[in-house]
């Protein structure tokens, strides 16, 4: 069967940060990718904005380099490249000033759709938003798109909501969070609720715990003075983490629309129990040479975590009881993303005490192999009576649907929704806000105590109070293979 492709209009997209490292690395790679697919309609425009002095021909060059640098010698098809470079234009703008407002207006059409790709810090989405709005270049119904860090933490989040909101309203913002854009994160909610197999089973009654783990081998790298500014709960934990632990812990929505989508994410973490000491471990890699947080943070004093384990209560009918185990770190062993979910025992065992029950688990790989992979028990073949062993029916999607599956990017799903005018896998203002108001006062609580975060080895699995964190409660945390 061909699957149905949702057509996008023709469109103005304008990019702020064009030459910025975001726009090189993934919107403008991911924008060719589309293009290459034949997704891009004749007569859509990508037009570069930034603060460097450049002709269209000069950003033509650095966009074609970028997708050098970025994308597989194989994806670059000479012809597919130069029809795709023809469509990129160019405007030197000064986003708190007036320099260059006047040229985007100029060659803006009417009508095409409009986007406008904020890939710039934050403290300038209030500047650019009154410029838009003010010369007449963003309309009713023009898009806004954002990216994180949105606010460090409730305050600021408002502010920024609030900065935007002035001028766009609420179903023209679209806030990134690339998690909601990785296939897998969507496959989560096929698995829920495309089958009737598991939601009979997706509750406290049958599942024992969650665990969702983000590990990354990376270290902070030349992000350090962002990052130690940040750390691991603010950078993964208030967006991507607990997005996924949205999507496995809502109840299913009356239709897969944005609104719908959103109202069940956000009862989930507003049903969130407020962490106390002891129901997370923080944690910092420490290393010889250049390989130690605090040499690549520059910041030999800091006290921010590059881990975090934690264990968190959702608060309702369905949840109470299952506690739901988050990590996430960099500098670890090796780079997994997934979710297990895992059942409880059956009532009773017919086979007896010599037979050890292994639990059901569930795991959704979103990286590296997106796949799924169920543990069952079954006997053990041969003679010798009945012996159980537990097996994963395992099922990967390249192997499943095909080895030359071509799995787009995270962002280029998304910059195709914001055309589309798709919001479903884009955060709304209030669930931004209330991931915040959680976070928050745990934060506020370890920088009063001046909790210091305990040291791990670069290339391991994280501290080991991350391991007694899961011990005392007689769990494991799953393998970092
Ligand atoms: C970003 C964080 O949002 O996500 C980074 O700022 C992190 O610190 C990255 O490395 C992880 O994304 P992915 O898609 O590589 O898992």
């Amino acid at each position: 069967m061909v699957a149905r492709v949702i057509p996008v209009e023709r469109f103005d997209l304008v990019i702020f940060g064009a030459s910025g490292d975001l726009a090189r690395r993934k919107i403008l790679p991911g924008l060719y990718r589309r293009w290459k697919e034949g997704q891009i309609p004749e007569g859509a425009r990508i037009i570069g904005a930034a603060r460097s002095d450049m002709t269209d021909a000069e950003f033509r060059t650095q966009v074609s380099d970028a997708l050098k640098e970025f994308l597989e010698p194989a994806a670059l098809v000479p012809e597919v490249v130069s029809g795709f470079l023809d469509i990129l234009a160019y405007v030197r703008i000064d986003a708190k000033g007036e320099a260059g407002w006047e040229a985007l207006a100029a060659i803006m059409r009417k009508d095409v759709v409009r986007a406008f790709y904020l890939s710039v810090a934050p403290a300038l989405f209030g500047d650019i938003a009154q410029r838009l709005h003010q010369r007449g270049i963003a309309d009713r119904a023009s898009r806004i798109v954002v990216e994180k860090p949105f606010g460090k933490d409730l305050k600021t989040a408002r502010a920024l909501n609030a900065a935007l909101a002035e001028y766009f309203n609420e179903d023209q913002i679209y806030r990134i969070d690339h998690y909601l854009g990785k296939e897998t994160v969507q496959n989560l909610m096929a698995v829920r609720f495309a089958n009737i197999l598991f939601e009979p089973l997706w509750n406290a009654q049958f599942v024992d715990h969650v665990q969702i783990t983000v590990a990354e081998t990376v270290g902070v790298g030349g992000r350090g003075e962002y990052y130690d500014n940040s750390g691991a709960m603010r950078d993964m934990v208030q967006n991507h983490l607990m997005q996924l632990l949205c999507l496995i812990a809502m109840e299913p929505p009356h239709c897969f629309e944005p609104d719908a989508m959103r109202d069940e994410k956000l009862k989930v973490i507003r049903a969130l129990d407020p962490l106390k000491p002891g129901e997370f471990v923080r944690g910092q890699y420490r290393g010889k040479g250049g390989d130690d947080y605090l040499t690549e943070a520059g910041n030999p004093d800091s006290r921010t975590e590059s881990f975090i384990a934690m264990k968190l209560h959702v608060s309702n009918w369905r949840w109470k009881g299952t506690p739901f185990y988050l990590r996430t770190g960099k500098r670890m062993k090796s780079r997994v993303s997934e979710i297990a979910v895992t059942f409880k025992e059956p009532p009773h065992s017919i086979f007896g005490e010599s037979n050890q029950w292994r639990e059901n688990v569930l795991v959704i790989r979103l990286q590296p192999d997106e796949g799924m992979d169920l543990r069952v028990m079954i006997k053990e073949p041969g003679p010798g009576g009945m012996r159980l062993k537990d097996v994963a029916l395992d099922m990967s999607f390249a192997e499943a649907l095909g080895n030359d599956l071509d799995i787009p990017d995270a962002y280029e799903r998304l910059i195709m929704d914001v055309i589309r005018g798709n919001q479903t896998l884009f955060m709304r203002g209030d669930e931004v806000e209330a991931a915040w108001a959680w976070v928050d006062p745990i934060i506020d609580g370890w920088e009063m105590r001046g909790d210091q975060p305990e040291a791990y080895e670069p290339g391991s699995t994280g501290p080991e109070g991350a391991l007694m964190l899961m011990h005392k409660d007689g769990r494991r945390w799953r393998e970092i293979r």
